[in-house]
């Protein structure tokens, strides 16, 4: 049986098996570190930034960083969490974050990152970016404009020969994500609703699912993101 190997956050003594990453040592310890691209048991894209942790002085990515032997990771300090209310604010003002107007509202990540970092007015000036939402599906429509750029339905939505519905088009400001129209042509039911779980906002959603849970009951208007490390892993 392999040891295990044995570290802190935050002081707290954590036990991790050999090759796990902080985030999912974390995890398993007990102890949540925020994130947005991350998705258990699919190759971390250290895309969002969002799970910064300093190690000996330096950041890096929990999703991405292996736990070694003795590491001291600092995780829930005010400079770490100053950092990501910026990342938080700048997610927000790059996209078009209409929290009252979405259906994602109350089941978001980012929507529930926010308050629980306690944004207020974000310090960067709003983009309005203007891409063209996708309502060629016959199931899914595609809102860019929410889109966080995390990757996720790219590493995750795939047909059962294992191809990627999803993946990136365009350069610089406008990248966005686009769906292969062929092969989502005849997705089923339970993949588009998966696909608009995986969207970790309002950016993947499921056609004729509109409002079904009223908002005030949905997922973190229930209790704030993170405090419940089970729903963490998805
Ligand atoms: Fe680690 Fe996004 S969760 S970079």
């Amino acid at each position: 049986m392999s040891e295990k190997i044995k570290f802190t956050i935050d002081g707290k003594e954590c036990y991790a098996e050999p090759g796990q990453t902080i985030l999912e040592a974390a995890l398993d310890n007990g102890v949540y570190i925020p994130s947005l691209c991350y998705l258990k048991d699919v190759i971390p894209a250290g895309s969002c930034r969002i799970c910064n942790v300093k190690v000996a002085g330096r950041f890096m990515t929990a999703c991405t960083t292996p736990v070694a032997m003795g590491m001291e990771v600092e995780n829930d300090i005010p400079e770490l969490n100053e950092l990501r209310v910026s990342i938080i604010e700048m997610l927000f003002v790059s996209g078009n974050h209409f929290c009252p107007a979405c259906e994602k509202s109350g089941n978001c990540e980012l929507q529930a990152l926010a308050y629980k970092y306690t944004m207020m007015v974000p310090r960067y000036p709003y983009l309005f970016p203007e891409k063209k939402p996708d309502s060629g599906n016959k199931k899914l429509f595609i809102d860019r404009n929410r889109c966080i750029l995390c990757k996720r339905c790219i590493r995750a939505v795939k047909d059962e020969q294992g191809r990627s519905l999803f993946a990136f088009k365009n350069r610089g400001n406008e990248l966005a994500i686009s769906l292969d129209h062929e092969l989502a042509e005849n997705i089923s039911d339970e993949l588009a609703e998966e696909a608009m779980e995986i969207c970790p906002v309002g950016s993947i959603l499921k056609k004729e699912k509109g409002f079904q849970q009223p908002i005030g009951h949905r997922k973190f208007d229930k209790q704030a993101i993170g405090s419940d490390i089970k729903s963490v892993i998805k």
